[in-house]
C-alpha cells in the first residue's frame, strides 16, 4: 500500500508571499507532482495545519486545489486550523461521534487511524478523554491487524528546545494506550517542519517538514526559519516493512548520463 503524506500547507490569504513563497503555487505544484507520479497511492493524508488562520476562504482554496488531487484524501486538523471551519467545507471528510476529525481506513492487514490533536487557542495539541476513548476503541477492533497512527502534534519531546513545549500535552496518556494495545506500527506527523525520525517506546515515528518554510535546527533569537525546499512523503506500507521516501517536488537538478557521463538536462 501506498500513502502520501503532506502536512503545513499553511494556506492564507490568496497571492500571499509568506517568507518568499506563495503557499497556494506551491499546493498546486504539489498536487500536480503527486498526480503524476503517484496517482497510483491509495490515499493522500494531510496531517495537519491545512490553513494558515482557519478562514473559511482557505478551506475553499483548499477544496479547490485538492479537487485536482487524483488521489483520495484524508484531512486532519493542527493548531493553525479551526476545526468547524475545516468541517464545513469539507463535509464528507470524516469525523467522530463526537464531533472530532478523526476516522479509520481499514484494508485487511492494516488499519490507519487518523486523530484530532487541535486545542482551539493554543499551539500545543490535545487528545481528551473523549478523543482517547475513541482510540482506544479503534485500536481494540483492530486486533491482529498492525495500525498506523497519523496525527498533527508530535507525541515526544524532540530534542528541539523551542518546539518541545509546544508538542501534545500529557502524552503518557497517549504511549501508554498504544502500549497496552501493542499493535501500532508507526506514528506519522508534522508540525515541527522538519525531517525527524526516531522511535518512542519502541514505536518508530516521524516528521514530515511540509509544504511551509523549515525551522532552522538550532531555533535562536528572531531567525528562526529558513526556506528550504517543501516536500511530501511517500509511505509504502505491507504486512512486513515501513519504507518512507521524502520527495522534493520542486528541486530540479541537473541529471547526467552513465553512459555517456554527458549532461542530459
Ligand atoms: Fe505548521
Amino acid at each position: 500500500m501506498k500513502i502520501i503524506q503532506v502536512t503545513d500547507v499553511h494556506l492564507g490569504r490568496r497571492g500571499e508571499i509568506r517568507y518568499g513563497a506563495n503557499l497556494h503555487e506551491r499546493l498546486d505544484r504539489c498536487v500536480d507532482h503527486i498526480n503524476t507520479r503517484h496517482g497510483d497511492a491509495t490515499l493522500c493524508v494531510f496531517t495537519g495545519d491545512l490553513t494558515e488562520a482557519g478562514e473559511a476562504e482557505s478551506y475553499a482554496d483548499l477544496k479547490s486545489a485538492l479537487g485536482r488531487l487524483t488521489v483520495p484524501y484524508r484531512l486532519l486538523p493542527g493548531n493553525h486550523d479551526r476545526r468547524a471551519n475545516l468541517i464545513a467545507a469539507f463535509p464528507d471528510n470524516p469525523i467522530d461521534d463526537n464531533g472530532f476529525v478523526q476516522s479509520a481506513f481499514d484494508t485487511p492487514e492494516e488499519r490507519l487511524l487518523f486523530l484530532d490533536s487541535l486545542a482551539e487557542g493554543r499551539v500545543t495539541g490535545e487528545l481528551c478523554d473523549n478523543r482517547l476513548a475513541w482510540l482506544d476503541a479503534r485500536l481494540a477492533e483492530a486486533a491482529g491487524r498492525a495500525a498506523y497512527i497519523f496525527l498533527h502534534h508530535p507525541p515526544v519531546e524532540l530534542g528541539l528546545t523551542l518546539l518541545d513545549p509546544l508538542g501534545l500535552e500529557r502524552p503518557r496518556r497517549f504511549l501508554d494506550l498504544l502500549a497496552r494495545h501493542g499493535n501500532v506500527r508507526y506514528i506519522f506527523f508534522g508540525h515541527v517542519h522538519r525531517d525527524i525520525a526516531g522511535t518512542v517506546d519502541g514505536i518508530p515515528f516521524s516528521a514530515q517538514r511540509g509544504l511551509h518554510a523549515r525551522f532552522m535546527l538550532d531555533l535562536v533569537g528572531d531567525e528562526v526559519v529558513e526556506q528550504a525546499p517543501p516536500a511530501y512523503s511517500i509511505v509504502l506500507i505491507d504486512g512486513a516493512r515501513v519504507v518512507i521516501h521524502s520527495c522534493d517536488f520542486l528541486e530540479n537538478w541537473p541529471l547526467w548520463s552513465p553512459a555517456t557521463g554527458e549532461r542530459v538536462r
